[in-house]
Order: structure tokens, then sequence, then C-alpha cells
């Protein structure tokens, strides 16, 4: 066995038998300030129940869903603070304490932090009301929606918003196909002309540009005050439509890297994308990443595209894939996992076979020789001898 202190990364398809290899001790290499700009402070709206990535978000809310080598959110930050934004807000509500527990005052990733937590759920716009009083006396304030991995370029939202005097400005991100998001049309001088939520095939229009709300936004404190308090109230559906309709409420398209890491498969290939170098805040060593403490046999394969959390083991003959295994796991002996996520602390048996999006949360224990073919999603407890497909199954603890 191989026993990896530090967190290393390794390159394409390896094997580990012949693991004697440079050792990158660091992280992911997030690129040092590029700008400063007028925008200084961010609201991170982090708060939601994250319920479509459950059961990995059973036991940790969503931005603290670990993406390669640090939680997601931390990607975010580093984005913030490269483009001279110097505080932010975290916008909290489903477990919070997990967020400043890990990343108390910002210091460490060069911004002032600070935590608002909603009394109860209040939407995106009532929790950005609720966050206004940490503000203090500022114009305009970047929101963020706490799961967009991008390399959207702030400076030149800003610059957007206020060549335009708008009063607010939402990013918008080009698609092939908008049916699974909100479709945005713009008027000639681009400022919001309507929002297409889920469009169905006949409400597009031949050769338009399908545009979506990419989940970031500037808005000026006029409108961040006008927010009613106390209230569950989401800006997309109810404060946005009505700036629009006084021409205030402008876009700004941009094609830069980005997705939102919400479901399974958004949240698998968010990780491709960071180990394969296609998002430029975010660059990698190489495609594969071991944490620290991991053991891995030197009969183990190891192949691109997957990370090994800190402390895991992975047996002789096992063999990872394309596949993110969680802090604390251990994988049997002759085991085979293929575009899987497992949380923490899960035990997968000698011979166990896990192929396609199989989604398996915290401390599960999978017994020896099972099969489970995705996507399917495995509750904590333990599973057996099945063989499983597009199933939820919940065990016993
Ligand atoms: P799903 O339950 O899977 O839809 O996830 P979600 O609700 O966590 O995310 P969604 O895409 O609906 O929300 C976009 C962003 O807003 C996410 O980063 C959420 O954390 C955040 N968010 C959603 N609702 C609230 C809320 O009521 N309060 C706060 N503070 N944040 C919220």
């Amino acid at each position: 066995m191989v026993d990896y202190r530090a967190g290393t990364w390794w390159s394409d398809r390896a094997t580990f038998a012949v693991a004697q290899r440079d050792n990158f001790d660091g992280h992911c290499v997030l690129p040092t300030r590029i700008s400063a700009i007028s925008l200084t402070h961010a609201i991170v709206l982090v708060g939601g129940q994250g319920t479509r990535l459950r059961p990995l978000t059973a036991t940790r809310p969503k931005p603290m869903m670990p993406l390669v080598d640090r939680p997601f959110v931390a990607h975010q930050l580093a984005h913030l603070a490269r483009h001279g934004l110097t505080d932010v807000v975290f916008s909290c509500g489903y477990r919070p304490d997990a967020l400043e527990s890990f990343f108390g005052d910002g210091s460490g990733y060069d911004v002032r932090l600070q935590y608002v937590v909603d009394p109860s759920p209040l939407g995106t716009a009532g929790a950005v009301a609720n966050a206004f009083d940490l503000l203090g006396a500022v114009d305009d304030v970047l929101i963020l929606n706490g799961d967009i991995l991008t390399d959207l370029d702030l400076d030149a939202l800003w610059q957007a918003h206020s060549d335009a005097d708008a009063a607010a400005t939402v990013a918008l991100t080009p698609v092939e196909d908008p049916s699974a998001y909100g479709l945005v049309r713009l008027r000639d001088d681009l400022s919001v002309a309507e929002f297409v939520e889920k469009p169905t095939p006949d409400q597009l229009i031949p050769g338009e540009p399908y545009r979506i709300n990419a989940g970031t936004y500037v808005l000026s404190r006029a409108v961040i005050a006008g927010i009613p308090r106390g209230k569950s109230i989401s800006i997309e559906r109810e404060i946005f439509p009505g700036i629009a309709d006084r021409h205030a409420l402008f876009g700004f398209t941009s094609d830069a890297y980005w997705r939102d890491i919400g479901t399974p498969q958004s949240y698998l290939d968010a990780h491709y994308d960071v180990l394969g170098d296609r998002v430029l805040a975010s660059q990698t060593p190489s495609n594969t990443y071991l944490g620290p403490g991991s053991v891995i046999a030197t009969t183990a394969r190891i192949e691109g595209y997957s990370t090994i959390g800190a402390d895991s083991v992975v047996e002789g003959g096992a063999r990872v894939d394309a596949s993110i295994v969680g802090a604390g796991c251990r994988i049997g002996e002759n085991a085979q996992l293929r575009g899987c996520i497992l949380g923490e602390g899960v035990q997968v048996g000698a011979g166990v076979e896990l192929d396609g999006l199989v989604v398996i949360g915290d401390g599960a224990r999978i017994a020896s020789s099972t099969r489970i073919v995705g996507p399917a999603f495995v509750d904590a407890g333990d599973v057996s001898s099945v063989l499983l497909t597009n199933t939820a199954v919940g065990g016993a603890a």
C-alpha cells in the first residue's frame, strides 16, 4: 500500500504499482487577484436544502460539498477575491454551522466574511433582504447563488451594470437547450423583456438565442431596500419581473465557463471540468486527486478524473474510474466503481460493482459482491446483494 500523507495529484490512467512520482503537496492552483473594481461587497446564497443532491446533502449544506480538494464554495470565494471583492456575507439557512466552523472570518480566503441565518426559509430575495444590514453603505452588491461554478468576468458584469445605469443586472449564459432553466429574453438595448421559466418547445421562437439566468446578479441598494422583510420571496419570480417592466433590469451575456452543480450529474461533471482544466479559475496539476492520508494498494487502479478523499483506503485489485470517493471511505478488494459519487465513511465490500451515477450517502455499507447499476441513490445503512436500476434505497442505519 502507498500512503499519501499530503494531498497529491496523479496524471492519466495511473497504475499505482509504480506510484513513485512527483509529490504536489498543494491544491488546485487558484490564480492571484486579477483586478480591483468598484464592486466590493457580495452576498452568497448558501441557505438552500440542496434536495436534488440528497442523500449527500443530508449531512452537509450543498456549498460544503467537496469539489476536488476543498468545499465547493471555497472556489467561489477565490473567484470573488480575485476580482477584488473584499466583503462577503454568507446568507445561510440549512446547516449553517458547517460553513462558519470551516471558513471562520474568511481571512484564509482573502475576504472579510460574515454570516446571517434565515430565521425561516426566506427564498432568494428574502434572504438577500435579511443580509442587507450587514452590507454597510455600499451602492451595488453582487449576489451569487452558492451552487454556481463559473469563470464569469465580474469586472465586466459590474461595468455593464454601471454603464447602463441599471437598477439590477443579471448575468446570462447561452445554452443549447433552455427547457430545464429560466429563459431570459432581452430588448435591443439589452434590458430584460421577459423571463420564461422552464420553457416548453411551443414557447421558443425559432432562431432566437437561448440565454438563461446564470445565478449571478448585481443589485443596487435601492432594489434591496425595496424587498419586503421577513417573507419568503424569490428574486427571479417576484422581484425581477417588476424591475424588468420598468426597463431597469439589464442582461449581461457571457460565454465564460458556467455550471450549476445542483444535481448529481452536474456535480460529477464539475469535477471532470476542474480536473480537466476547463475551469480557468481552478486549475489542477493533473486529472486525479488523492486526499491527504489516503492509502492506495499497489495493485489498485485509480483511473483519470477521480478524486479519493482524505484518509480513504483503496484495497488491492480495486478500480476507481471517473468517480468521487469521499473522505474516510474503504473500497474493498477487487471492487469496481465507475462514474459514482460516494459520501464520507462509505464501506464498499470486496467485489462490489457500482456502475454509472450511483450516489451513496455518508456511512453506508455495501456488502461484498453487491452490484448496483445507476442511476441509483443509496441512503445511509446496509445494502447487500441486489441489482438496482434507477432506484432509491434507504437502508437501516
Ligand atoms: P434544491 O433543493 O436541490 O433545489 O437546492 P437549493 O434550494 O439548495 O438550491 P436552488 O438552486 O433552489 O437555490 C439557488 C441558491 O440559493 C442555492 O445556492 C441555495 O443555497 C440558495 N437558496 C435557496 N433558497 C434559499 C433560502 O431560502 N435562503 C437562503 N439563504 N439561500 C437560499
